[in-house]
């Protein structure tokens, strides 16, 4: 059955990837950003499939409702929510460089989005008895960063949103759970401080098994097995897509 997937983040990098991936399956793709991802729309249509773009701060309860009652007016049902969009905010920071708005943009846009995203789908997939979510954690959920303190932080604290959340609403037939990439070749990896290093690529990918970043599209592939039905015995797991990083 076709279903209506909203991707979070999918102007660029991972959360593209996931809406093109979703889209091969001829579901219909919702993307949200607060930039412009009328890019991703139009790969998504170039190849024959369906999908339109929407417009949102995911920080600011009143949009995020706003924008899932849009979705559905123009849509229907939301079956599938992939919760991507995020940010590494000013990196690299000593915490005691870092000022309450560093705190705020990192905490708002990857863990805050999370939950007001959730809040508004799940009232009708418990309607239902049926729903799927998939949010973006990191493997840095796991293992520090130096100078990314507040991120690590928000990303631990996607995985146990994401647990939590997960066991409560399994006995209303929706399936929540987690992927955490390594280090992915998008604009994340950059340093939002200072001069990007010449060998940052390789400090990030020295440290996985494979001595590689990994693509966005390797990613995808795994975020939409989680979003699949071959995945129904899976809730509240956290899956690890790090090219090694965590068993090395
Ligand atoms: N790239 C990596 O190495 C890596 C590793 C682990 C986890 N992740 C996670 O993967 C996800 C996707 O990251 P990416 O690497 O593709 O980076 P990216 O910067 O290419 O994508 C993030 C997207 O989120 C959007 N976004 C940011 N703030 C938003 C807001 N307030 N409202 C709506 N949209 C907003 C951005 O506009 C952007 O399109 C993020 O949650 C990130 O933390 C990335």
């Amino acid at each position: 059955m076709k279903k209506n997937v909203v991707v979070t983040g999918a102007a660029s990098g991972i959360g593209q990837a996931i809406a093109i991936r979703a889209s091969q399956d001829g579901h219909r793709i919702i993307t949200v950003d607060i930039q412009d991802s009328s890019e991703t729309v139009a790969k998504i249509i170039a190849n024959g499939g369906k999908a339109t773009a929407y417009s949102c701060d995911l920080r600011n309860d009143g949009s995020v409702i706003d924008l899932f009652d849009r979705i559905e007016e123009g849509h229907g049902d939301i079956d599938i929510l992939i919760n991507n969009a995020g940010t590494m905010g000013r990196w690299p920071l000593n915490i005691t460089e870092t000022t309450e708005d560093d705190w705020y943009t990192i905490f708002d846009t990857n863990v805050k989005s999370v939950y007001l995203c959730c809040r508004q789908v799940l009232p009708g997939m418990r309607k239902r008895g049926c729903g799927i979510i998939v949010n973006i954690a990191s493997e840095l959920a796991f293992k520090s960063a130096e100078g990314c303190t507040i991120y690590c932080a928000s990303k631990g604290a996607v995985v146990q949103f994401t647990r939590a959340l997960a066991v409560e609403e399994a006995k209303s037939g929706i399936r929540i759970n987690a992927v955490c990439p390594g280090p992915i070749d998008t604009g994340l990896i950059n340093p939002t401080l200072g001069e990007i290093p010449e060998d940052n690529e390789e400090q990030s990918f020295s440290q996985t098994a494979l001595k590689r970043l990994g693509k966005p599209e390797e990613i995808a592939e795994v975020v939409w097995f989680a979003a699949s039905e071959g995945a129904s015995y899976m809730i509240g797991s956290v899956i690890m897509a790090d090219g090694g990083v965590l068993a090395s």
